[in-house]
């Protein structure tokens, strides 16, 4: 049985690592500690709220003293971190958040975990306390590939573009760091674009969904041809589970869905699968009266291009061979079941997401569209 720690527990993909992990390790004890920035939200975590092994603590990562109180009081060995600031388009309005939860917060949460798991048996006398601290990144610290690249390897150089990317590309530096310095025993993993419920609307998926039930334009940066790697969530988290249980300490991992799809054309799968949703079932016309092009079948017609991201990446690929040879990793869902999933969860769930339109995320929202 652990007890772990999981930061930024209320966001995406913290959520679904929750209900993953709770699921498939019943017995253990989890602890989500997060800060409840616009990004997290307690109804992500509904559906665990009165499991008896689940805790959640309102906090900062920052917070040096109330990591290492965690960690003592619940005797944790494993911390898994997801915290941060995860949309690049806001690291670009506004990097310092980026820089102070990113960068700063995981400094903070490495020195907690230093002194816990560390220094203080050091102090007695006593070896350290097994322990893993695992770090969650993402495939942007690579930078961009062109149309003919080779997918990123674990060995690719660094070359973050957005202040979003270095940020991650920092404390990627950081947990290195205190592994080959103090002997903090941390894995890596940098994943691709994740989907799947709860994923916040300002993210493209969730974004276009969202928006041709409003009837709204579906805006493209650029030409749309960007290409993402898209997984499904719960493939995230199996491969976390997979890094946690069997990756080898200092070492990082690729995670990725073998899956590149650009921009436009993951926008044309989705309105696709809401036109058919609308033509299945007959109800969603009454309970969606707004969504006029999904009703007449014309949802090609809400595409809006829109002036580019700045200093946007082109393509993203990820080679996740270390992971599949070593971890024997592979993604379980496939982009058809997966991309289906999410469209009914979203038309299924307009409670969770009507709650989180009418949140301080509007006000943002209108004032990107205001600069578009
Ligand atoms: P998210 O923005 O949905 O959630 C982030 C969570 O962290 C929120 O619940 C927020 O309240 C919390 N948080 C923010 N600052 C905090 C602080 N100072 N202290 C405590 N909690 C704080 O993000 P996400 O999409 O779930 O991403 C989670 C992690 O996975 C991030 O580290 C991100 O870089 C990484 N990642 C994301 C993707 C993706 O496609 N979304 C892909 C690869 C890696
Ligand atoms: P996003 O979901 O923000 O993820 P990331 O920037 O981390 O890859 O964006 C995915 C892609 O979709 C990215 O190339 C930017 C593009 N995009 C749009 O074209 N329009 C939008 O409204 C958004 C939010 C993103």
């Amino acid at each position: 049985m652990k007890t772990l720690l999981v930061t930024g527990g209320a966001g995406f993909i913290g959520a679904n690592f929750i209900h993953y992990w709770l699921k498939k390790y019943p017995d253990d004890q989890l602890i989500a500690l997060d800060a409840l920035t616009y990004a997290g939200n307690m109804e992500n975590l509904a559906p665990v709220q009165d499991n008896p092994h689940f805790t959640f603590v309102h906090g900062n990562i920052g917070d040096q003293l109330l990591v290492e109180s965690l960690l003592e009081k619940h005797k944790v060995t494993t911390l898994v971190h997801f915290a941060a600031e995860s949309h690049v388009d806001r690291s670009i309005s506004g990097p310092d958040e980026f820089i102070e939860t990113n960068i700063i917060g995981t400094y903070s949460l490495l020195k907690a975990a230093k002194q816990v798991w560390i220094d203080t048996p050091a102090s007695k006398g006593e070896k350290p306390i097994s322990h893993r601290f695992h770090h969650v990144s993402t495939d942007e610290v690579y930078g961009t590939l062109s149309a003919t690249d080779l997918a990123f390897t674990e060995q690719t150089a660094y070359a973050p573009n957005s202040p979003y990317s270095a940020s991650k590309a920092a404390s990627d530096h950081l947990v290195r760091a205190y592994h080959h310095t103090y002997g903090l025993s941390v894995t890596t993993s940098n994943c691709s674009n994740n989907y799947g419920p709860y994923h916040f609307p300002e993210k493209l998926i969730p974004l276009v969904i969202i928006n041709i039930l409003h009837n709204k334009a579906l805006p493209i940066y650029g030409d749309g041809m960007q290409i993402r790697d898209w997984l499904y969530v719960e493939d995230h988290a199996y491969g976390i589970d997979l890094v946690i249980n069997k990756g080898l300490v200092g070492e990082t991992y690729n995670i990725g869905g073998n899956n590149e799809w650009a921009n436009i054309n993951i926008v044309k799968a989705v309105r696709q699968l809401i036109e058919k949703a609308f033509i299945d079932d007959q109800a969603l016309a009454k309970k969606y009266p707004d969504a006029q092009a999904a009703i007449a079948q014309n949802t090609e017609s809400l595409i809006t291009y829109v002036t580019d991201r700045p200093g946007h990446d082109r393509r993203y690929a990820i080679d996740a061979t270390k992971t599949r040879d070593e971890l024997g990793y592979e993604p379980r869902e496939s982009f058809e079941t997966g991309i289906a999933k999410t469209v009914h969860w979203y038309l299924n769930n307009e409670v969770w997401w009507q709650a989180v339109m009418n949140g301080s995320y509007r006000d943002w929202v209108e004032k990107q569209y205001v600069s578009n």
